[in-house]
């Protein structure tokens, strides 16, 4: 996660060279702390008054999808006028528009003031998740996997480091952890460039406590 001052640095480099930002926010209300001091830093968007003339080099993009509903496709873009102008030409082009069923029923339901509640709950929700999961792997894989316990989000980010001579590539892990009817997402997609093969996308989004011990069990027998 970037730091408060790093998120700063940020912005002042798009205003430095004049570069635009986007900021792909779908997970930024989907911490895990409880207090204000263990929450995450404000997004790039709410420090952009702190940088004059980073807002206009900053486009912020946020969804639904992580904290109500993936079905519902709805997301948003909060960009300079003559950028957003372009995007919903392009996005008019490639899907005509977002469903305005689903747009009217997001609308309403954040109209009548549910989302405070259901972003309480699913932040409890899958903070417990992350907790079951991230203790299951220590005691499941030990040394041969090393990540920093998800302060938010829906993943843990991992990597396998070879210990005892086990496996340390993700894809090759990938494939045996399938064999015992488990799946996970490699790491290496993930990069642009100079992929770190030893990672691994785990995730605890979709399935409750008891089948996560028992999918991390399955990567223990796997490795
Ligand atoms: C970083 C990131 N950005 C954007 C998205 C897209 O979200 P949506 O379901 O709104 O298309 C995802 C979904 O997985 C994501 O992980």
């Amino acid at each position: 996660m970037l730091s408060l001052a790093r998120r700063k640095a940020v912005l002042e480099m798009a205003v430095r060279h004049q570069t635009l930002i986007v900021e792909d926010d779908p997970y930024g209300d989907l911490y895990f702390g409880q207090t204000a001091d263990d929450r995450p830093p404000p997004s790039l968007l709410a420090m952009s008054p702190l940088v004059p003339g980073s807002r206009e080099l900053l486009a912020h993009c946020g969804s639904l999808s992580k904290v109500l509903s993936p079905g519902l496709r709805v997301g948003w873009m909060i960009a300079p006028a003559e950028l957003l102008a372009k995007a919903t030409m392009c996005k008019q082009f490639s899907d005509a528009h977002t469903s305005t069923f689903a747009q009217a029923t997001a609308a309403q339901y954040l109209k009548a003031g549910r989302m405070p509640g259901t972003l309480a709950h699913v932040r409890r929700v899958y903070a417990e998740r992350a907790q079951v999961m991230c203790d299951a792997l220590r005691r499941e894989l030990g040394d041969a996997i090393e990540f920093v316990q998800p302060q938010g989000g829906l993943f843990v980010w991992a990597r396998l480091t070879g210990a005892g001579g086990k496996v340390s590539d993700g894809a090759v892990f990938a494939k045996s952890a399938i064999d015992k009817g488990v799946a996970f997402v490699p790491g290496a997609p993930f990069y642009c460039a100079h992929p770190d093969h030893a990672t691994l996308r785990l995730s605890f989004a979709t399935v409750g406590v008891e089948k996560i011990v028992e999918g991390v069990g399955r990567l223990g027998s796997a490795l």
